[in-house]
């Protein structure tokens, strides 16, 4: 299902020198001793879900499908950004699917939150709040002003049918609020991580509502699971990825650039964005995760790639088959030159844009290239590319010795905020 080709970045063998380390690092995945091991819960996950909560999921998406017009995700971080690359690569940004989906909770925009407010007035909504630890200032700012607004438009007994929770089973501030007003509620596990959490209800909830198939994704995480169990790194592309970036670090790259060629992958940059970055970014060290969808943005970021500082190399993801395609016209008077294109697939077009830019960047640009290429963009695939870009960030950070599971950075703004807020 996902192909990895290092060719264009370095040589097998610079690849095949770190498989002891790898061998090693893979034991302390599986056994879950490695460092942080009490958040490597998303490892086995496909098969230790709870099947009942599954189902419960199915039947709340169905109940908010058949009930409102607009959906509100209340969440940050891993409470937002799977979901939303999911449904987004998954289904395209046009799908006319309802109900309308809307992500908020994951601003202090006055402007964003205050639009939000005004366009659900006359809706009919449905709200699902997302948080582990129960107390995100943005998660829990929006969450009040929607609780106030679902209250004062439903009433408190309707208000309750419509609000679900997804936060700790027992401890925190959503928690005890969902139970005492009798919120449906959904349960991050223990032992997974905000942006390991997609494959939970944090995402599972949000993304059936969207009309896709979670037996389908968790499919494709089992699949995974099963393809990436052999350390080998000729056989485990999720490893060889992993070294290749410490490879390519050494060699200078400090800066790694998630390249795709659709515009409903945007949000899948940006999901697997907090996964890198938030799980290697400390002790001083890590790669910075950046990211650029093609050909857009060759007509900004394009420039600096080709020609700019050599501090980068570019993960090339690659979906063979586009969702959907359209043949480009022939046109009598040809007065825009275009006719040579007559007939021909734009997603091919798209293709050669892709094959002419890798030759630009890597042979006349310097910069190198990793390709990681994925069948489709189905729900299969999405778990599939998700439990792929776990176990590889899990490998890459304990070769840099890094706890991939904790953010202590996060918290000196927060510090700081609290403080300037006046909290106590
Ligand atoms: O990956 C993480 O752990 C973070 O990005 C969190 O998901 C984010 O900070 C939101 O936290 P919470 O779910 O506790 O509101």
């Amino acid at each position: 299902m996902i192909k990895f080709d290092a060719s264009h970045a370095c040589k097998m063998e610079e690849i095949l020198a770190h498989q002891d380390r790898v061998n090693a690092l893979h034991k302390e995945i599986v056994e879950k001793t490695g460092t942080g091991n009490d958040f490597l819960g998303w490892v086995d996950w496909y098969k230790n879900y709870d099947k009942e909560e599954f189902e419960k999921v199915k039947e709340s998406a169905k109940y908010i499908r058949e009930n409102c017009d607009v959906f509100l995700v209340c969440g940050i971080g891993g409470s937002y950004l799977g979901a939303r690359a999911a449904i987004e690569m998954i289904n395209g940004l046009y799908a006319d699917k309802k109900p309308e989906i809307i992500f908020v909770g994951n601003t202090f925009s006055s402007t964003y939150i205050a639009q939000v407010m005004k366009y659900i007035e006359n809706k009919e909504v449905c709200v699902n709040v997302i948080s582990k630890s129960g107390t995100t200032t943005e998660t829990a700012l929006a969450f009040r002003l929607l609780k106030q607004f679902m209250e004062k438009k439903y009433g408190k007994d309707e208000a309750k049918n419509r609000i679900f929770a997804t936060t700790d089973k027992s401890r925190g501030t959503l928690r005890a609020m969902a139970d005492k007003e009798g919120y449906t509620t959904f349960v991050i596990p223990d032992d997974i991580g905000g942006r390991y959490s997609v494959i939970t209800p944090v995402g599972l909830l949000p993304i059936a509502v969207a009309g896709i198939s979670i037996d389908d994704l968790m499919a494709g995480v089992e699949e995974a699971y099963n393809d990436l169990a052999d350390p080998d790194l000729t056989k485990n592309p999720a490893y060889a990825y992993a070294v290749a970036r410490r490879v390519l670090e050494g060699k200078g790259k400090n800066a790694e650039m998630f390249v795709t060629y659709d515009l409903n992958t945007t949000m899948l940059a940006e999901w697997w964005k907090q996964l890198f970055g938030e799980s290697e970014g400390k002790d001083g060290k890590g790669v910075l995760p950046c990211s650029a969808t093609f050909s857009t943005d060759l007509h900004s970021l394009g420039q600096f790639v080709q020609d700019g500082t050599k501090c980068l190399f570019e993960t090339l993801v690659l979906f063979e088959k586009p969702i959907e395609d359209v043949i480009f016209p022939s046109d009598e008077e040809n007065m825009d030159g275009m006719n040579y294109l007559a007939g021909k697939n734009v997603d091919w077009i798209n293709k050669m844009a892709m094959q002419g830019t890798l030759d630009a960047h890597e042979n006349t640009g310097g910069v190198p290239n990793l390709l990681i290429t994925v069948d489709d963009m189905s729900a299969k695939s999405f778990g599939y590319l998700c439990y792929f870009f776990f176990r590889a960030c899990a490998m890459t950070c304990y070769m840099l010795d890094i706890n991939p599971f904790n953010q202590p950075g996060v918290e000196v703004y927060k510090k700081n905020m609290f403080k300037l807020l006046g909290k106590n």
